[in-house]
């Protein structure tokens, strides 16, 4: 009655309705490569096993290999009621080959064949994540190498702090990114196992040999159980919550460009070519760039948010709930590729004001915590030296002056402590470089840390040489 690979069962054609509300081919026909790579293997496997015959499987993968070539060229009609890309595919394998087309999905079911897609688009997606974040990290560093003199206000609770070197701040992103790169690897070696063969849930009866497939396919690993194979996403949800992360340091990357790109700021100037103006204001050039990484942060964490809790309830093991992983998946692999992107061409372009971020950091008492230091130095406890300083500040707020303006007699007014050798210690240059624990802003450790950063670099372009030219 009905032409559904799965009609047999059924008196009744599927409601049109039906057809369209449960298709997932609008979606995942972007797994078509990864279908048929992954069908060529196991029709190879069915072979080697006798399962099929030699001659069987040959006209099968003749058979995928123009239906690939038909999909690149565009010439391939996709068919909403064959519900996905699996079945539009052996669809059109039956029609191109005949009823030897049918022999391949011996062994298999679309539970497991989904995986192993999805598996194998996502050990290629997360490397170009992995390699786009070495990208931007150099971005970054060479940013912060081109700019070692610039000092700019550090802020906490957004009020000014202490004064750090631009690069140190640039660095600080380094190392949340080299964090996120360090979380997708990670994520990659439980994406990379071969779950074909566990068929619907409970395996196969078939002498199959998934250890042949996995070879073919280049997996390290097969999945050890049937029912967690096609029912568990925690592969999914790993990637999306690492892509969370990363979206949560672009996002605050983007606020400090917004912040510092405003007139208030002035510390960076946005380039022409990743700004846009405003079709009323004439004047306005605005940072649509930033505020869209920091917008599409929320679609991220609200992908993970669906496949937390599309998944909660399910009982084991494959349900149809879980093809709605896919939609998640894409749109996070699609937003964060193009975040990194985008900055990665941004950042070398960004025009940094250092004036107007040393003026920043000149302003608003930074000088204090180094005051109370130098206090201590001279042997009054730091709690001590920290009351007198902030009745210093409160002295110079009331006078509407700077800490560094007044002389020694308005100091010693306050301490007896304090001698002619403050004034040399209070100037920026000091206050930065006299910072030299580890991870401090000295200059000579931030060097050091864009030292570190280039080797490792370094290091990692070589280690993505081979997944580069694989995809040349
Ligand atoms: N398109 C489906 C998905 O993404 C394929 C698996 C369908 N399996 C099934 N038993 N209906 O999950």
């Amino acid at each position: 009655m009905s032409e559904k690979p799965w009609g047999g069962r059924f008196t009744e054609k599927t409601d049109p309705s039906v057809e369209s509300f449960t298709s997932s081919i609008a979606f995942d026909k972007r797994l078509y490569i990864y279908d048929i790579e992954g069908s060529i293997a196991h029709c190879r496997m069915l072979a080697k096993q006798l399962i099929i015959t030699e001659e069987e499987a040959s006209q099968i993968v003749e058979g995928l290999l123009k239906i690939a070539r038909d999909i690149e060229r565009g010439d391939f009609e996709l068919h909403e009621s064959l519900e996905d890309i699996h079945m539009n595919i052996e669809a059109q394998l039956t029609t191109d080959i005949g009823a030897v087309a049918q022999k391949l999905h011996t062994a298999r079911s679309r539970n497991d064949q989904v995986l192993l897609d999805v598996r194998m688009y996502m050990r290629d997606e997360v490397t170009n994540i992995v390699m786009a974040l070495t990208g931007l990290r150099q971005a970054l560093v060479e940013l912060a190498k081109n700019h070692m003199d610039v000092i700019m206000p550090g802020y906490t609770h957004m009020q000014p702090a202490q004064p750090v070197l631009f690069s140190h701040h640039l660095m600080a992103y380094y190392e949340m990114f080299s964090r996120d790169r360090a979380r997708f690897k990670e994520a990659l070696s439980r994406i990379n196992v071969m779950p074909l063969g566990s068929a619907a849930l409970a395996g196969t009866t078939y002498p199959i040999d998934m250890k042949h497939t996995a070879e073919l396919l280049g997996f390290p690993e097969i999945s050890a159980n049937s029912m967690d194979a096609v029912g568990s996403r925690d592969f999914i949800m790993e990637f999306l919550a690492a892509a969370a992360i990363c979206m949560v340091h672009m996002s605050r990357l983007s606020e400090e460009l917004i912040l510092w790109s405003s007139a208030e700021f002035g510390f960076v100037e946005i380039p022409d070519a990743f700004a846009t103006g405003s079709s009323i204001m004439p004047q306005k050039k605005n940072p649509d760039v930033p505020e869209l990484v920091r917008g599409k942060a929320g679609r991220v964490f609200g992908s993970l948010t669906a496949l937390l809790t599309m998944m909660k309830g399910l009982p084991l093991s494959y349900n149809r709930d879980m093809q709605e992983d896919k939609e998640p998946l894409f749109d996070t692999v699609d937003t964060l590729k193009g975040c990194l992107e985008v900055y990665e061409k941004l950042l070398p372009r960004l025009k940094v004001d250092s004036t107007a971020m040393e003026k920043g950091a000149s302003r608003g008492f930074m000088v204090a915590t180094d005051m109370a230091d130098y206090l201590v130095t001279k042997g009054v406890a730091f709690r001590d030296a920290h009351r007198c300083v902030g009745e210093v500040v409160r002295h110079s707020i009331d006078e509407k002056k700077d800490l560094r303006e007044l002389s020694l007699g308005d100091l010693k007014k306050f301490s007896q402590a304090f001698d002619e050798d403050i004034f040399e210690l209070l100037t920026i240059e000091q206050m930065i470089n006299r910072r030299t624990s580890l991870g401090g802003t000295a200059k000579k450790n931030v060097k050091k840390a864009i030292k570190k950063a280039e080797e490792t670099l370094k290091l990692e372009v070589a280690e993505h040489e081979p997944d580069k030219q694989e995809k040349a």
